[in-house]
């Protein structure tokens, strides 16, 4: 790393005073919470508040992250589509446990997520898809996600191939091709605060199927 770079991470330090989380104000329903403030996420200028980083744990225990964009929040959960036979599928299909983060920088919050994940039905999969623009619809057609390719050109005459195939004709959706659904136990809001003060009130879902609000220290 350059020196200045080096620097830089040792001295950069963010002031985090722009808003707070009382337990007061908060929406006792989690989800609701959450709308609200992905709505000012998107309100504020951030165009990308719908992406997250979802986590999820291979057979041999190892985890792993990467973003996905989030699609909807209803049947009491959190919606976002992917290819089932990814690694990212493979590790769900083996364990049901996942987590999703959602950073929203300029507003100085995090958002965790922990819960569990079931495939959405097959015709809402098949609803999105269809609304989906048709070069990517025809992308999800033509790449076997995670796996191993020679090279760029072997996607792009697939997806050459495949926009041939389908001239004048719907793109079908891919059987491998989906929605997941993940229900959540537990949702942790974190704010930025002064001195290092920060908010954190984790919901947690209890036996009864209500939601338990506790503060953590930060
Ligand atoms: C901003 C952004 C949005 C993305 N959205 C999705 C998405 O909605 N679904 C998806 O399958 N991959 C999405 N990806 C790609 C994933 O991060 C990842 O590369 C891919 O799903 C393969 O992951 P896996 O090999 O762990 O299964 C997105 C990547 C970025 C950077």
């Amino acid at each position: 790393m350059k020196p200045e770079l080096i620097q830089k991470l040792k001295t950069i330090r963010h002031d985090y005073s722009k808003h707070q989380l009382l337990e007061e104000n908060v929406d006792p329903n989690p989800l609701k919470q959450f709308s609200v403030w992905l709505h000012e996420a998107f309100e504020n200028g951030d165009e990308m508040a719908n992406s997250f980083i979802l986590s999820t744990v291979n057979k041999n225990n190892m985890p792993s992250s990467r973003v996905l964009l989030l699609r909807d929040v209803s049947h009491g959960g959190f919606t976002f589509f992917s290819n089932y036979a990814s690694n990212k599928g493979k590790d769900m299909e083996q364990n049901k446990n996942v987590s999703m983060l959602f950073l929203w920088k300029e507003l100085q919050r995090q958002v965790r997520i922990e819960g569990t994940v079931q495939f959405l039905p097959e015709a809402e999969s098949a609803e999105y898809f269809k609304s989906r623009p048709r070069e990517s619809q025809l992308a999800a057609l033509a790449s076997e996600q995670s796996i191993v390719i020679l090279n760029r050109k072997v996607l792009e005459d697939r997806f050459y191939e495949l926009t041939q195939l389908h001239e004048n004709k719907a793109v079908p959706k891919p059987a491998h091709w989906g929605g997941y659904l993940l229900v959540p136990n537990k949702i942790e809001f974190w704010q930025g605060r002064e001195s290092r003060l920060h908010d954190r009130l984790q919901f947690s879902l209890t036996a009864n199927q209500d939601w338990k609000i506790e503060r953590l220290s930060p």
